[in-house]
């Protein structure tokens, strides 16, 4: 793909499915509807796997189960290898239950389609995957959850609960996850592939300029201030770290995706957004109180932990276009029971690192975790306190915040927690006007 997100003429797909005659059809529908230098096709995940090693693609489509190694197989050797983790990959399979969904779009598939498949649907999924590395602002955004298209009996039978129906919009892949804001994924690639150089770094951040000047103001606030006032981004980087720059790159980026011309979704996502912002803070706050290394990764935790409920309100908004039942109960039920799970997914398809999946999954069941870290204990405990502080969705349901379980991991008493309240809600304010402004 160029960076007018056209289709660029070199285009190479890779398509692995053991069965010839489903091979040669999807190589027929690519080679007809898209402007390929080459389809090719592998009859197993090891064949490809060895040609992707070598060869370069733009995007490779796949069957699940296949001899030697399976499309699972081959997704996650080719996350975990610098030179193929960031091809798209549709997964292309006859296994439709949720389970199996779930884990091809954690170990990283961009998309995933059961069989038998409509050529449209195929089409429009490739067509989409494009998106996800043009440069822009076209792609964040609400533009990247399209509404679903769904047949009307479909529609019928699942009218009466709505989380069945956005269970079956994920489920048939008619909805797709948004993309990173072009500015953080820069990042993100940046710090994940090389050794980052702060002028760089600059150089990205510098195309924006409310993100400058708000980064800027964020380094001279009382909690990063230094001796005399900055003015430079440079500076502000150097103040904030990397880390920490990154995550109010993201903040401040994403913030667009917070807003409805809905009244009931804006206040939902109002809050929602300064939430986020507060349990990072607070992570961020405690992990350096607690003497923990890097602080400014536990704020990046805190910041995404609620991010499933990011996606999930897109896609209540979408629904909402077409139901007349969505209120505000249906939609507190729907966050609370599947958010944790569409967090885990989401991040996974950013290529978050396993443990972010963790802390969407259990920052509200610390006994379900696979392992109990501090990390996960810190979001745990965050989350709650910032509720308490009125930043929150919910009410504050009265709970002592000494009694539960994260405080006493963490050994906290009744006079740090008030101590690190009062932190947290004058650092959390300050910034949120900074950001607002
Ligand atoms: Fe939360």
């Amino acid at each position: 793909m160029d960076d007018k997100g056209q289709i660029k003429k070199q285009f190479k797909v890779m398509i692995v499915e053991d069965v010839e005659n489903v091979a040669l059809a999807i190589k027929t529908i690519v080679g007809k509807h898209f402007e390929c230098e080459e389809v090719i096709t592998a009859k197993d995940g090891q064949e490809a796997w060895d040609m992707l090693k070598t060869g370069d693609y733009d995007l490779v489509i796949s069957d699940w189960n296949m001899p030697r190694k399976t499309g699972d197989e081959l997704l996650l050797d080719m996350r975990e290898n610098d030179k193929t983790m960031n091809i798209p990959f549709i997964m292309l399979t006859a296994r439709a239950d949720k389970d199996s969904v779930i884990t091809a779009i954690q170990g990283g598939s961009t998309a995933y389609i059961t069989k038998p498949f409509e050529k449209e649907i195929l089409i429009e999924k490739i067509r989409k995957l494009v998106g996800h590395i043009i440069p822009a602002k076209d792609i964040a955004g609400e533009k990247s959850v399209q509404t679903p298209v769904i047949k009307e009996n479909e529609e019928e039978s699942d009218k009466g609960n709505i989380i069945k129906d956005i269970v079956r919009r994920f489920k048939s892949g008619d909805i797709d996850l948004p993309v990173l804001p072009n500015i953080s994924f820069k990042i993100e690639k940046m710090l994940r592939n090389s050794k980052i150089v702060l002028a760089d770094l600059a150089k990205i951040i510098e195309m924006d300029p409310t993100i400058t000047s708000k980064l800027i103001n964020i380094s001279n606030s009382p909690y990063y201030r230094g001796l005399d006032k900055n003015k430079t981004l440079e500076k502000a980087i150097i103040r904030l770290g990397i880390e920490e720059t990154k995550n109010y790159v993201f903040v401040i980026s994403n913030r667009n995706l917070f807003n409805s011309e809905d009244p009931m979704f804006e206040e939902i996502l109002g809050k929602l957004w300064e939430h986020s912002l507060a349990t990072g803070g607070c992570a961020r706050i405690m992990a350096a109180r607690l003497g923990l290394p890097n602080p400014e990764g536990f704020f990046t935790m805190g910041l995404l932990h609620d991010i499933g409920k990011l996606l999930l309100i897109k896609i209540l908004m979408e629904i909402a276009r077409e139901r007349t039942d969505i209120d505000r109960a249906s939609i507190d039920e729907a966050l609370d029971s599947l958010h944790a799970q569409f967090g885990a997914t989401l991040l996974s398809s950013w290529m978050f690192p396993d443990e972010f999946q963790q802390i969407s999954l259990y920052h509200n069941e610390l006994s379900k975790a696979d392992a109990i870290t501090k990390e996960l204990i810190v979001v745990h405990f965050s989350n709650l306190l910032v509720r308490k502080l009125g930043f929150s969705m919910k009410e504050d349901d009265g709970t002592d915040l000494t009694d539960i379980e994260s405080a006493g991991l963490l050994n906290l008493n009744h006079e740090t927690i008030s101590s690190i309240s009062n932190e947290v809600h004058d650092h959390v304010k300050e910034i949120k006007n900074m950001i607002l402004r």
